[in-house]
């Protein structure tokens, strides 16, 4: 099989579950070094040796909180230090809380903008500059489809994710003179272990959802993977701005 990502150096927030993991394996089996990113310290290290070796690849753990930048700055650096570039930061860290518009609490609301904006806009300054230095790269979001459809019950989630589409649209155009490309990945309803959880408390809205579905199934990780991992690569180099829904058809 063609390894799409040979030797390109990846960094991905979010990779100790969920979509976020399955990132990291499908980038490290196109055979990517990457950098799997999470907060909670050695949560990874076990996986990651597992990872490496059945992929021939590097798979390094990293951990600290993506709001943090000053621990931020230092762990990209360090990345930069090692490699000598970076050429891909999957902007996949965040949270949610599933309440709704009269139940938000204010620190809730202010989590969820600091981690699933403020973070990622602050990443990408940053990473910006590092790419610039080496004529570019590629840069991967992860928004989602409430943001376009509306969910109600994640309302203030989805104001995340719509301000996400947004940067990502400024964002291509603004740094496209430096070669970078930047684009989005706006998943449906994936089967996380976040899903699991939520469908415990909410099964029956949950399976109206699903019906919905044009292709008639859930989302795996690996349906998101698969989309990263083509605008991570050389095959999406004409294609920067754009909005990739992963969905089943379930946006139209
Ligand atoms: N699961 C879905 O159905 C779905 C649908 C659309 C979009 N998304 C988006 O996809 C992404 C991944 O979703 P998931 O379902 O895998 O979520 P998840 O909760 O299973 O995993 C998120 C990961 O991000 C990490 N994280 C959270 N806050 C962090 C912080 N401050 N610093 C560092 N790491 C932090 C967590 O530790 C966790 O490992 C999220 O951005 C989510 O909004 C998910």
């Amino acid at each position: 099989m063609e390894k799409f990502l040979e030797n390109k150096v990846c960094i991905i927030t979010g990779a100790a579950q969920g979509i976020g993991k399955s990132i990291a394996e499908r980038l490290a089996s196109d055979g990517a070094i990457v950098y799997a990113c999470d907060r909670a310290e050695g949560t990874m290290d076990e996986w990651a040796k597992v990872c490496s070796e059945e992929n021939n690849t590097r798979v390094l753990p990293l951990y600290f909180d993506v709001t943090d930048t000053v621990a931020v700055k230092s762990a990209f650096m360090s990345v930069f230090k090692q490699e000598g570039r970076i050429d891909t930061l999957v902007n996949n860290a965040g949270v949610v809380f599933n309440k709704k518009i009269g139940m938000i609490l204010r620190p809730e609301t202010e989590l969820m903008f600091r981690v699933n904006v403020i973070a990622v806009i602050e990443m990408v300054q940053l990473v910006s500059r590092l790419m610039a230095r080496n004529h570019g790269g590629s840069i991967v979001n992860i928004a989602s489809v409430t943001a376009v459809l509306g969910s109600p019950g994640q309302t203030a989630y989805s104001a995340t994710k719509g301000a996400i589409i947004s940067f990502t649209k400024s964002a291509a155009k603004e740094l496209a003179s430096l070669g970078i490309r930047v684009n989005a990945v706006a998943p449906g309803i994936i089967k996380t272990e976040r899903f699991n959880e939520l469908y415990e408390a909410n099964g029956d809205k949950i399976d109206n959802r699903i019906s919905r579905i044009a292709l008639g199934r859930l989302g795996t990780p690996q349906d998101v993977a698969n989309a990263v991992s083509f605008l991570a690569s050389d095959r999406a180099s004409y294609i920067s701005g754009q909005i990739f829904g992963v969905d089943g058809c379930a946006s139209i």
